[in-house]
C-alpha cells in the first residue's frame, strides 16, 4: 500500500507513525516533511499549495491514498482536484472546507440549525464604521476576528472600544488579504476549552478522544498565541453530562445541517469548544486533525487509522468500531528561539537518540543536514508519552525533555499540571 500524507508538521509526522503502527510494509511519502519524516519515510519536495504538483505525484506513484494535514490545501480546493482525477484522499472537498476558511460562513451554519456559539455580527470591507458602531454594543470585552485564514494571527481579544476600533480598522486595511475582506464580531465566552475532533463520512459523525491544546506561548496562559505548546487526552472538562449535550446540541445538529444543507463532509471536522458548567457552546470548526491534539490523540487511537479514513470516503463510518487506549497522553511541543514573533534555523539538535523506546518523538520545524538534525521552523518537536494517569505520563515526559537540546530551546513548564 501506497500513501502520501500532505505536510510538514508534527500533526503529520504523527498522522504517518499512526499508518506505520498498523501497516508495516507501506511505503509512506510525506510531501514536503520533515527531519523526521525524512528519516522514517520519503519525503517528496512539493509545497502544499501546488495541488496540480501532488495530484500529478499521486498518479505517477498510484498512491492508493492521500491524507491531508494543513487547512490551506483543503480550503483552496484539493479534495476536488484528486477527485476530478479519481485519486483517493481524505478530506473535505472545497465547499465543505469553507467551515474553516470562513468564520462567516460556520456562523452562518451553526445560527441556522440552531447549535449553542457566542452572538455574533457580519460586516465587508465597505462596512467599517457600521462595524465599529456595532462592535459597541457588544460587552467588553469584544471579540474581532478576520473572516479568512489568518495562521491565528486573525482573533482579537479587545478589552476596550478604541482597541476594537484599532484592530477593526488595521484588518480591513488589508494586512492580511482576502482573509480580511470581512470581519465577524463575537461576544466574549468564558469558560474553558477543549478540543473534540471527530471523523465524518458525510451520513455519521464519530468524536475522537477528546483532548485540550494550551495556545499561549508561556506558562500560565501568558505571552502570545502559537498554534499550541502542548496538550493532553482525554481533557477532563468533557464529563459524561458534557458529552451528552455535545452529542445532542452540537453533534445531532451538525450532522441534521449536512444533510439538509447537500453538505458532503467527509473528512475530520475539528470542533473548538468552551464549556462553562455542563453547557458547550462552539468557538470554532477547523476541517482537519489539530497540532499539537493529533499529537495526543491519535497514539491513543487502536483501529486502523487507514481503515477509518477509507469509511470515511466510502461512507462506512457508522459500521466502523473504533476503539482507543485508556492510557492518557501528554504531549509537550519544543519550540525555536524567537516563537511564535519568529522562528530561528540551524540550530543543531542533540539527544533525540537517547529517548526512551516508550517515547514518542513527532518532528516538526527540522531538517536533516550531513548526519545531523537542525532547527527548521517555530514548532520545532512534539514529545508524548502514555500512561495510567496524567501525572505519570506529565512526569515521565519532563524527565525526557532534559535529554534533548539545542540552542535557544523554549518550552512551557505547566502542560498538564
Ligand atoms: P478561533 O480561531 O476562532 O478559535 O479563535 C482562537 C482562540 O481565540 C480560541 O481558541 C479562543 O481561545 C479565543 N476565542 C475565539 N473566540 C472567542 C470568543 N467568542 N470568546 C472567548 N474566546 C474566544
Ligand atoms: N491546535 C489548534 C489547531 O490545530 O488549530
Amino acid at each position: 500500500m501506497k500513501i502520501l500524507v500532505i505536510g510538514n508538521g508534527g500533526r503529520e509526522s504523527a498522522i504517518a507513525n499512526t499508518i506505520r503502527r498498523f501497516h508495516e510494509d507501506a511505503t509512506i511519502y510525506v510531501a514536503p516533511g520533515n527531519g523526521g519524516t525524512d528519516e522514517k519515510y520519503i519525503n517528496v519536495p512539493i509545497k502544499v499549495e501546488a495541488l496540480e504538483e501532488l495530484a500529478n505525484f499521486a498518479q505517477k506513484e498510484s498512491i492508493d491514498l492521500t491524507v491531508v494535514g494543513p487547512e490551506v490545501p483543503l480550503v483552496m480546493g484539493i479534495v476536488d482536484v484528486f477527485q476530478e482525477r479519481g485519486l483517493k484522499i481524505f478530506g473535505p472537498n472545497k465547499e465543505c472546507a469553507q467551515f474553516e476558511g470562513s468564520k462567516h460562513f460556520t456562523k452562518q451554519f451553526l445560527m441556522r440549525n440552531n447549535i449553542p456559539t457566542a452572538r455574533y455580527a457580519s460586516f465587508t470591507r465597505d462596512a467599517v464604521e457600521e462595524c465599529v458602531a456595532e462592535s459597541k454594543n457588544f460587552s467588553l470585552p469584544v471579540v474581532v476576528k478576520a473572516d479568512g485564514l489568518a495562521a491565528g494571527k486573525g482573533v482579537l481579544i479587545c478589552e476596550t472600544y478604541e482597541a476594537a476600533e484599532e484592530g477593526i480598522r488595521d484588518i480591513f486595511s488589508g494586512k492580511f488579504g482576502e482573509a480580511g475582506e470581512m470581519i465577524v464580531l463575537e461576544e466574549f465566552l468564558t469558560g474553558i476549552e477543549a478540543s473534540l475532533l471527530c471523523f465524518v463520512d458525510g451520513d455519521t459523525i464519530v468524536p475522537m478522544e477528546t483532548a485540550r491544546d494550551y495556545k499561549r506561548a508561556l506558562d500560565g496562559d501568558e505571552g502570545l498565541n502559537t498554534g499550541g505548546m502542548g496538550g493532553f487526552s482525554p481533557n477532563p472538562i468533557i464529563t459524561s453530562e458534557v458529552k451528552k449535550n455535545i452529542e445532542t446540541q452540537i453533534l445531532e445538529p451538525i450532522i441534521k445541517g449536512f444533510k439538509k444543507e447537500n453538505l458532503q463532509f467527509k473528512g475530520v471536522l475539528f470542533i473548538g469548544l468552551m464549556i462553562e458548567g455542563s453547557e458547550p457552546k462552539v468557538l470554532e470548526f477547523n476541517v482537519r486533525f489539530g497540532d499539537p491534539e493529533t499529537q495526543s490523540v491519535l497514539p491513543r487511537l487502536q483501529t486502523d487509522l487507514v481503515q477509518i479514513m477509507n469509511a470515511c470516503i466510502e461512507g462506512n463510518l457508522n459500521t466502523t468500531p473504533i476503539t482507543w487506549d485508556e492510557r492518557q497522553s501528554v504531549t509537550l511541543v519544543l519550540a525555536s528561539q524567537g516563537y511564535p514573533e519568529s522562528s530561528h534555523k540551524g540550530d543543531i539538535i542533540t539527544g533525540l537518540d537517547t529517548l526512551e523506546e516508550e517515547t514518542i518523538l513527532c518532528h516538526a520545524g527540522t531538517k536533516r543536514i550531513n548526519n545531523t538534525v537542525q532547527t527548521d521552523g517555530g514548532r520545532v518537536l512534539a514529545i508524548t508519552r502514555l500512561a495510567d494517569s496524567l501525572e505519570v505520563a506529565r512526569k515521565e515526559v519532563y524527565e525526557e525533555v532534559k535529554k534533548i537540546q539545542f540552542d535557544g530551546m523554549q518550552f512551557r513548564t505547566d502542560i498538564a499540571k
